[in-house]
């Protein structure tokens, strides 16, 4: 595997290549990321990885600062995962200049869920992301359903911009307990580790109950978010939406998805399901 931090060693790396697949990440890299690399290996080659805290994405106050940066061990796990190339540019790299020019995702999208509660998020991912496929230009790139919204974010941005890119989705890795695997697991303190699978168990209540039949979605939103209250967590949201359009569920929407955003003291989990509503989820 080879390792490029420049833009020009990157063009080197890349020249000649066609049906790259991309894997884009903020490193500190998990069994979840890894699973969208072997994802990524079965739809392209080269394999490229980016490993690139995004500043544009972080809001002031939010974790930038001590997001956790572990590039050797990174390097490591990609390089075992038969990932090819690894771009891990520093911001001056990635922003000579400041990145004046942004993608604006639609109001729909940038203001809702996450969106709401981290203005300008939105924009600095779909931004990054831009930039990120000029760079690499490739032919497939894999993003995970653990970010749901972020996942349909990329997916308009492709479309509406046109632009030659098949967006592949992996599922959702978890702990043993349920806990959606991510990067900011690790700043969670022990007894907030115990408590964190919560998350993913309301969102699985709610998802198993509509199943079953129930169709006050609202109520049952609003059931999960006050038993997370109670036990503790501050809760951003608990929505109950239609999986493709991600606008609110109708009757006939054959796919949803519940999701949620929470805060266990200062460490902020997302996580969701997505399920169909014949047959199997
Ligand atoms: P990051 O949080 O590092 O996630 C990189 C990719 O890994 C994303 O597509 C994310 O959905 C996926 N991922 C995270 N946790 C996962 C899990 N438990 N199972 C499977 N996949 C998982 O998302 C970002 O970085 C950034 O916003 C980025 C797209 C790189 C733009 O800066």
């Amino acid at each position: 595997m080879q390792a490029v931090h420049t833009v020009a060693e990157l063009r080197t790396a890349l020249a000649g290549q066609a049906g790259t697949a991309l894997v884009p990440t903020m490193g500190n890299l998990h069994a979840g990321h890894i699973s969208l690399v072997e994802l990524a290996k079965r739809h392209g080659s080269p394999v490229v990885a980016s490993i690139f805290v995004n500043p544009l994405q972080f809001g002031p106050g939010e974790d930038f600062e001590r997001y956790p940066r572990t590039l050797a061990a990174d390097c490591e796990k990609l390089a075992g995962a038969g990932c090819d190339i690894v771009f891990a540019p520093d911001v001056a790299e990635m922003y000579p200049v400041p990145q004046t020019f942004t993608v604006q995702p639609p109001d729909s999208l940038a203001n809702d869920l996450c969106g709401a509660f981290r203005p300008g998020h939105f924009s600095g991912v779909a931004t990054v992301v831009l930039k990120l496929f000029n760079l690499v230009q490739p032919r497939v790139a894999v993003f995970g359903k653990k970010d749901f919204q972020q996942l349909r974010v990329i997916r308009e941005l492709v479309r509406q911009f046109n632009l030659p890119i098949d967006i592949e989705a992996g599922e959702t890795l978890r702990e043993a307990d349920g806990l959606a695997m991510s990067s900011r697991n690790a700043y969670l303190g022990a007894p907030e580790r115990l408590q964190a699978p919560m998350l993913q168990r309301e969102l699985a209540a709610v998802a198993a109950a509509v199943r079953a039949g129930e169709r006050d979605f609202e109520a049952l939103c609003d059931a999960a978010g006050r038993r997370l209250k109670m036990a503790g967590w501050r809760v951003d949201y608990v929505a109950l939406r239609d999986a493709e359009t991600l606008l609110a569920a109708t009757r006939a929407s054959t796919r949803l998805v519940v999701l949620g955003a929470a805060w266990l003291g200062s460490t902020r989990l997302i996580d969701n399901l997505d399920f169909g509503l014949d047959g199997p989820a």
